[in-house]
């Protein structure tokens, strides 16, 4: 048996799995997100700990015999967010989210010295690591003097379950702090914070052990103490181990809170002026490219709170067949964006309403309008030469089928739907569990779903698509100066 934990946004989720990979039981506890002034987003780590306690306690409960027999636990989290320790490893301040742009003027500066996208790969966005630790320095400095280690999400709860520091190559790569290519720390970017190695945790890949169960904690998790912790990953590139997307070719899109068109690749590929993200995968040898949206489900779950209705019964308001895009254009900009604009003050946008405009209008411009947002995705794939022919679905919204053929028909690219099942990054974290445990090969490991449905593009509206395509392209100029 083999145990994933994923720390999300929303709630934490604990897996369980066989070693033939079946699922056997799954429970998640929820996350509040704490927004104290406009562009902020924060979440008190005590938090993250009392959900993985809850999730795993209620596995045990369900589960007695198969959490005893555990042998390997992967962990997946949220990117991005800086946790900042002290020297008795008390949490200093609210862990900053990867959804924070409070560091926007922060991120500006950094970026604008050369060697962070030379070493990284990346544009420094203000939703990395580095520009907050910029923002506490400028904003915060008795709380900055006092940082004695600096922690992803994930990598806090593992300072839990095992008492180490440690992180993994893909959560690392974002932020804006590691060398991508030569997957290591970079002193001189650090030292550009403010920071040196000894505040960061020492790296290893997802698939390597790193640390194990302490004791106390496991008899009371009613797991056995000293098994394995594998390095575990980003949530995306979790993601990315639980849909098989692992090797060239291979490319998912996620509809959850954010969305993301990820691709696998084989070698380092940067194109950091396309606003696209480069990252080492969570195997070894391995480095992926995505493209970043920063409400995706979100956008929907926006106007299901404005109508009071549920994300669910807005698209199934749709019903099945595709139409041709209305004259009502969104702009996902509720939290700014990333991919392709790097734009934090920008916000969210319905354009073209008239009397006519109804509910299901505008749940028809949200669905399109993030399914743009995907188109934008990739073409800034494109320029940095990757070409997309297949994506498999993931995430919430790609419960909606309506959904899925609105992105296929925008990227004319072929959607897949794994069949029934779950692939997030909870389980993409038990299989790098199992791979640490058991020395496995990762690739014989992370292995593609069976797919229940291929979605074409609809050819017959792929015109229609590619117009309101260009008429959402050209808003974002028009409304960034207002
Ligand atoms: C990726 C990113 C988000 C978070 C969501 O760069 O910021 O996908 O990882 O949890």
């Amino acid at each position: 048996m083999y145990l994933g934990i994923d720390l999300g946004t929303s709630s934490v989720k604990a897996l369980l799995i066989d070693a033939d990979q079946k699922i056997l039981a799954s429970t998640s506890s929820p996350l509040e997100v704490s927004r104290p002034h406009p562009g902020w987003s924060e979440q008190a780590p005590a938090d993250w700990i009392a959900a993985a306690d809850q999730a795993v306690a209620a596995l045990a409960a369900n589960k007695p015999a198969e959490m005893g027999a555990v042998r390997g636990i992967g962990l997946s989290g949220q990117m991005h967010g800086a946790t900042l320790l002290d020297g008795s490893d008390e949490v200093l301040r609210p862990c900053i989210l990867w959804n924070d742009t409070r560091s926007h003027a922060e991120a500006a500066a950094l970026d604008a010295d050369s060697r962070f996208g030379q070493v990284t790969g990346n544009i420094v966005f203000p939703g990395f690591t580095a520009p907050k630790l910029a923002w506490v320095r400028n904003n915060e400095p008795a709380v900055f003097d006092k940082v004695r280690r600096v922690l992803l999400p994930k990598d806090y709860l593992r300072l839990w379950l095992t008492g180490e520091h440690l992180s993994d190559m893909s959560d690392s790569a974002g932020t804006a702090w590691l060398d991508v290519a030569g997957r290591r720390w970079s002193a001189d970017l650090l030292a550009a914070t403010g920071l040196g190695e000894r505040q960061m945790p020492k790296l290893v890949e997802g698939t390597d052990p790193a640390g194990v169960l302490r004791a106390d904690l496991a008899q009371r998790l009613g797991l056995r103490p000293g098994i394995v912790v594998a390095g575990g990953a980003g949530d995306n590139a979790a993601s990315a181990c639980g849909m098989g997307t692992v090797g060239p070719g291979q490319a998912f899109v996620s509809l959850g809170t954010s969305g993301v068109l990820f691709a696998a690749n084989a070698s380092y590929l940067p194109s950091a002026r396309s606003a696209v993200h480069t990252f080492c995968h969570a195997l070894p040898d391995a480095w992926h490219q995505m493209g970043v949206i920063l409400s995706a489900a979100d956008s929907l779950a926006w106007l299901a709170g404005v109508t009071g209705r549920s994300a669910a019964e807005l698209t199934a308001g749709l019903g099945e067949r595709l139409n041709a895009p209305g004259r009502v254009t969104f702009l996902p900009y509720l939290a700014g964006e990333r991919t392709p604009h790097n734009d934090a003050a920008i916000r969210g946008a319905l354009i073209g309403l008239g009397h006519e405009t109804g509910q299901e209008g505008l749940v028809r411009a949200v669905v399109e309008g993030v399914a743009f947002a995907f188109r934008d995705c990739l073409e800034a794939l494109r320029e940095a030469g990757t070409e997309l022919a297949r994506v498999t679905a993931t995430g919430g919204g790609s419960r909606s089928r309506y959904w899925l053929r609105a992105i296929a028909t925008a990227l004319d690219a072929v959607v897949d739907v794994p069949a029934e099942g779950d692939f997030g990054a909870a389980f993409g974290a038990a299989r790098l569990g199992l791979v640490a445990a058991e020395s496995a090969d990762p690739f014989a490991v992370c292995l593609a779903p069976e797919i229940e449905e291929s979605i074409e593009p609809d050819r017959a509206l792929s015109g229609a698509f590619e117009d309101a395509y260009l008429r959402y392209r050209a808003l974002y100029p028009a409304i960034r100066t207002i």
